[in-house]
């Protein structure tokens, strides 16, 4: 299927929030094949290898994943199946045909007990079913060996699928009054930033691990606070703790009170390109993408 002279590219979960934006952003030079679950099933390394030996790809980007994190916590297997099982498919694919694999992850691996933004190599200390998978499924990319990068991100949103972003847009139309939790800090990232950032990582920096998400940093009441005021919305705003959400909404999974990263490894190789918070969220609304 691939000629000489192109690179070609295969971005697995092309219908996800995160990758369907890699598909739009694909870089020039690149001929870039978006995989759905039902062409390619990570869970399952067959399904990847045919792949991966037809369209002999020299990058893959992995943003396959399961992502309900409350439904983890129910199912355990499924999210390793799809986090650690499918990561380690990816990688061993991957490397069977010469391709570096760029595999998608989350600040979710930290316990949040950190009160300033956790470095690359901070220790890992994942909470709950899916941020365990998660953590299994960076360690069995590594441990696949080969060209690797493990690129952790985290509060995303973006043109497609559900993210916080758009619930408390709708959710900022329809009442006058929102509650939302206050002892949560983090940083929003937008896939129109995220995307080419990650082909940035795939096509020009060195093998390993980076954190790549927005600069800044804040709460989900402040980021409800700031979509609810860009938008125009007159919407009362009150802030909750983690505490008050957990008993409205029993058996959630835990999530980190802090987990800001830090992008030194990216900043000392190729550079940081990702704007502040603010900027995203407001670009994003501005484009109507909410
Ligand atoms: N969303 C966030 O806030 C956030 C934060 C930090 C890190 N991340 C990470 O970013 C990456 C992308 O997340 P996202 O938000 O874009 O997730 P998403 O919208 O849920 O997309 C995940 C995609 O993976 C696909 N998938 C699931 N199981 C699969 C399988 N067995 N084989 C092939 N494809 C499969 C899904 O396919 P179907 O459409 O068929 O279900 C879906 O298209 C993930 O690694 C996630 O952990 C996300």
């Amino acid at each position: 299927m691939s000629g000489s002279s192109r690179r070609v590219a295969v971005v697995l979960g092309a219908r996800g929030m995160l990758g369907s934006e890699l598909l739009r952003r694909a870089p020039k030079g690149l001929e870039v094949f978006g995989v759905a679950r039902e062409e390619a099933d990570v869970s399952r390394l067959d399904s990847l290898r045919d792949y991966f030996r037809r369209v002999q790809p020299a990058i893959v980007v992995n943003a396959a994943a399961y992502t309900a994190v409350d439904a983890a916590e129910q199912d355990r297997a499924a999210a390793f199946r799809v986090n650690s099982d499918g990561a380690r498919n990816g990688a061993l694919a991957a490397r069977e045909v010469g391709a570096r694999f760029l595999h998608v992850s989350t600040d979710f691996v930290f316990d949040g007990k950190a009160t300033r933004p956790y470095g690359e190599f901070a220790a890992p200390n994942p909470q709950g079913a899916y941020a365990e998978s998660k953590h299994a499924g960076e360690l069995a990319v590594a441990a696949a060996g080969g060209d690797w990068q493990i690129v952790r991100t985290q509060w995303v949103f973006g043109a497609r699928g559900k993210h916080f972003v758009g619930a408390i847009a709708r959710a900022a139309a329809e009442r006058d009054r929102l509650t939302v939790v206050a002892d949560q800090r983090g940083c929003p990232t937008c896939t129109h930033d995220l995307a080419p950032e990650i082909w940035r990582i795939a096509e020009e920096a060195p093998a390993g691990l980076y954190h790549a998400s927005s600069m800044g940093e804040c709460t989900w009441h402040e980021l409800a606070c700031e979509i609810v005021k860009l938008l125009g919305r007159a919407t009362r705003v009150d802030p909750i703790t983690t505490e008050d959400w957990n008993r409205m909404k029993p058996g959630s999974a835990p999530r980190p009170a802090y987990s800001v990263l830090e992008k030194l490894h990216l900043e000392r190789t190729i550079g940081c390109h990702m704007p502040h918070w603010k900027d995203a969220l407001a670009g994003f609304i501005r484009r109507g993408d909410q």
